[in-house]
């Protein structure tokens, strides 16, 4: 079946960015000058998804006024000839997608952020987004994951390498290789100790789930940090069938952190032709 609807978690308090986040959501932040959660939506919609599913939580109406038609202001911009910036603008609502908005109520964690969207998402598979995790990839990861999802007609999360020291940070698998950059997952672990951890590919904001991931997280119950742990739900999946891990290609920017939301502003910029230097997402200057 095709993948036709994405959950974009959005309802977290965003506290490593407090002050910035105080009256304003961490989805909404700019790099450069659009904010996390259209990167986002723009992947899901370059994968051909059409149905985008927000949650979202308590100061989080900027978002839902973000994807909504300014047709007072499109008018006067083409009436004034300023094309690009009508075009910028219309590049928020994509043609042929639409937009749902599920309140998550108590922020339980993204296992339950997740959860919430189970009415509008029903019995089909469904790609998860994480805004924060912005990544620069053509095609971008949501359309790899689901050429690996279609090919398989399994569960696929985008993977990647990190430094031992940063395991307790991250979900990590434990998997063995089946073809180019796709593993068959055979134990996750949520944000282990470096000692702990089964490996160092972990786990980032990108997945293809089926529905049943659904059910398990309905009776998941609390995890790491007493929140609802995505990771948990789908580790108990792993036991039943075949979950993929794909290692994508692309540059991985952690905005839910200053460094990596720093990094990202920079790299783009330049990318953009904003700033001098080379992109650092040249394999030359990350060697
Ligand atoms: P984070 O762990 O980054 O939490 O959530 P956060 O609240 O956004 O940020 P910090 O750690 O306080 O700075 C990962 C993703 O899951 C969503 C967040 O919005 C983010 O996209 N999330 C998390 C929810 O939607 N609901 C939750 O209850 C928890």
């Amino acid at each position: 079946m095709k993948v036709r609807k994405a959950v974009f978690p959005a309802a977290g308090f965003g506290t490593r960015f407090l002050p910035a986040t105080k009256a304003m959501p961490k989805e909404m932040m700019p790099v450069v000058d659009k904010p996390l959660i259209q990167y986002a939506v723009e992947e899901a919609a370059a994968a051909g998804i059409e149905q985008m599913i927000i949650i979202t939580g308590r100061n989080k109406r900027a978002i839902e006024d973000h994807f909504d038609r300014m047709p007072e202001i499109e008018q006067e911009l083409l009436a004034k000839g300023k094309r690009e910036l009508y075009e910028a603008l219309q590049s928020a609502t994509p043609n042929g997608v639409s937009f749902i908005f599920v309140r998550q109520s108590e922020q339980l964690g993204l296992g339950h952020a997740v959860l919430c969207a189970r009415p509008v998402v029903g019995d089909e598979p469904f790609a998860v987004i994480l805004a924060d995790d912005l990544i620069d990839a053509q095609p971008g990861v949501t359309q790899q994951l689901v050429a690996t999802y279609e090919k398989y007609n399994a569960s696929v999360l985008a993977v990647q390498d990190v430094p031992r020291a940063e395991t307790s940070r991250y979900g990590i698998v434990a998997a063995t290789p089946i073809a180019p950059g796709i593993e068959r997952i055979s134990g996750m672990v949520e944000k282990p100790q470096p000692a702990d951890a089964p490996s160092t590919l972990a786990v980032v904001g990108r997945y293809v789930l089926r529905p049943e991931i659904l059910d398990e997280l309905a009776t998941t119950p609390r995890g790491s940090g007493g929140e609802i742990q995505l990771t948990d739900a789908i580790a108990r999946r792993v036991a039943r069938g075949q979950v993929l891990a794909q290692r994508f290609t692309g540059t991985r920017y952690d905005c839910g952190n200053k460094e990596g939301f720093l990094a990202a502003n920079i790299a783009l910029a330049r990318k953009l032709g904003l700033l001098p230097g080379r992109r650092t997402s040249d394999p030359e200057e990350q060697e």
